[in-house]
């Protein structure tokens, strides 16, 4: 059995990129997964002492997905014991505009490349049985609506019912959650609506009784599940939002 890995996906920006480095500054050894090469190989840099791994993969070729994972852990003889899918799009996109295209490549990355990555990380030949706790980074949009954003929105609905079956079927060996992020500031949101901005101005204002929260504060809740301090947690999806859905 080789050494073993958390895998985080979406490691090149906002919260998967704080999940990532935090774990190899704390001496975690990470296999970063994105499709930004210059930022994996900063990243890759980070780990000085051999600790990290980049695996440049595009999430939206789900087909070739399960084969790709499955040949890079052979030939870099690693196990995955942690999995944490970060990666994530939410485009803008009025349902009367939105093409199947893109509607498919929302669904491909936030949900059916966590599937295919887990049913490799799942398998004995593959990863040796290593696997022991999986994190998916879900939203509040799983359960409130947001006009604009209806392809997300069933998208993170999707991701926290699939954490709840596959729970049921991967226990007890392999723990799977979810956690509900409010609005954070990363790179993905600067690009974003008007509106968003106006949040991260007076976020008071518009329900976040904490103010802003930041890629920290979602690190912390995916860090505590991926630990064995969670060992009796499995199947639930955690919101982290700085109390905006608590009224
Ligand atoms: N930020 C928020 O306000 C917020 C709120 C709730 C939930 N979330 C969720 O949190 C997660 C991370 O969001 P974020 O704002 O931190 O991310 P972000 O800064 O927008 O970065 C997105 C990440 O996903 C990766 N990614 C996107 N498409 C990909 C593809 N086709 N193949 C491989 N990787 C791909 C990107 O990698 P490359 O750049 O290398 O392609 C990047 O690392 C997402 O699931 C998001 O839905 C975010």
């Amino acid at each position: 059995m080789g050494q073993e890995y958390i895998l985080v996906t979406g490691a090149t920006s906002g919260i998967g990129a704080a999940l990532a480095q935090g774990l190899v500054r704390d001496g975690v050894p990470v296999v970063a997964c994105g499709r930004n090469r210059e930022r994996l190989d900063m990243f890759m840099k980070l780990g000085g002492g051999g600790i990290t791994l980049s695996y440049p993969f595009d999430l939206t070729d789900t087909a070739h997905l399960e084969g790709s994972l499955t040949a890079f852990l052979a030939d870099h003889a690693c196990n995955i014991r942690g999995f944490v899918h970060c990666a994530g799009v939410y485009p803008i996109a009025p349902l009367r505009m939105m093409s199947d295209a893109d509607a498919h490549d929302v669904m491909d990355v936030n949900l059916f490349s966590a599937m295919a990555i887990l049913r490799a990380l799942v398998k004995k030949r593959v990863n040796h049985g290593a696997l022991a706790s999986v994190v998916m980074v879900s939203s509040i949009n799983s359960y409130r609506g947001a006009s604009g954003f209806t392809a997300y929105c069933a998208s993170k609905g999707a991701v926290d019912a699939f954490v709840r079956a596959a729970a049921t079927e991967l226990a007890p060996r392999v723990r799977i959650n979810a956690v509900r992020s409010g609005i954070i500031q990363t790179h993905g949101t600067d690009e974003q609506t008007k509106e968003a901005q106006a949040i991260f101005q007076q976020p008071e204002a518009h329900g976040y009784l904490l103010g802003n929260g930041s890629t920290d504060d979602v690190v912390s809740m995916i860090r505590y599940l991926l630990s064995e301090r969670a060992r009796w947690i499995t199947g639930q999806c955690f919101t982290v939002d700085g109390g905006l859905t608590a009224h």
